[in-house]
């Protein structure tokens, strides 16, 4: 291995990773389990999720899924995630990520694009202009798109869920779900170099070794490691 092997490579900046896919899919254990894998290896990484993640975004995700905003539609819906990104990004994202933290989200703006671009017919050039005032730079470095069937998220939401209430997007038909399926499955296609798409229709030790693989392969965290200094070369 040359001995500028890690020239290039910005390592004063953590990276940063998002989870997306529909409900059910399992985001947030797999983004748990990663960030307990890359402690193993040394990185330090925050877990967060979205709606929510900071004060601001937590009081603004009560107001989203308890479907108060609901009756305004679905661009008022996405000027209202929008709002709560901009406390999260600012408060949290932005500021671990200049600091050298990993960030691993459970959903960030694709699920916009998604719920309310593609499914909610809100137009594109508005969400793109949310997305820009929004993130900024502040760009994920890869997004993992757990894939599975709508029937078999949808039965394992309800399983975690039990008797009992459904959340404003839970409680959509089967149609809504495929149509959500194709909406992430046309965006990891049309960012390749971002997106990586996974089977999420299987064990959990399963996906997580496949997200693990993935991750690695692209973001070559022992790599990172040893451009800040910290920990022994490889991956
Ligand atoms: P949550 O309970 O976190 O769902 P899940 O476990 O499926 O991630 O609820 C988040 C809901 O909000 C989910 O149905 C997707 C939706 N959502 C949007 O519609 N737009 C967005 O920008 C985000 C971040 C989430």
């Amino acid at each position: 291995m040359s001995s500028n092997a890690n020239a290039g490579i910005d390592a004063g900046r953590g990276r940063f990773v998002t989870f997306e896919g529909g409900e059910g899919a399992g985001k947030s254990t797999q983004a748990r389990l990663l960030a307990a894998a890359l402690a193993e290896v040394g990185v330090d990484a925050a877990t967060t999720r979205e709606p929510g993640g900071s004060k601001t975004a937590e009081r603004l995700r009560e107001a989203l899924l308890s479907g108060l905003v609901e009756p305004l539609g679905p661009a008022a819906e996405a000027l209202v995630f929008a709002a709560a990104r901009i406390d999260h990004v600012d408060h949290l994202i932005r500021p671990a990520l200049a600091s050298g933290r990993w960030v691993i989200c459970d959903r960030f703006v694709d699920s916009t694009r998604a719920y309310q671009g593609a499914l909610g017919n809100v137009d594109p050039s508005l969400i793109a202009a949310l997305e820009k005032t929004a993130v900024g730079d502040c760009r994920p470095d890869l997004t993992l798109i757990l894939d599975l069937p709508p029937e078999t998220g949808l039965a394992r939401a309800a399983r975690r869920r039990g008797p009992g209430a459904v959340d404003r997007f839970e409680k959509q038909g089967p149609e809504f779900h495929e149509q959500l399926r194709r909406a992430f499955l046309a965006i990891a296609r049309a960012e390749p170099e971002r997106c990586a798409i996974v089977d999420a229709d299987t064990d959990e030790a399963t996906l997580a070794r496949e997200i693990w693989s993935v991750v690695t392969r692209k973001l070559r965290p022992l790599r990172w490691l040893a451009a800040r200094g910290e920990g022994a070369m490889g991956a």
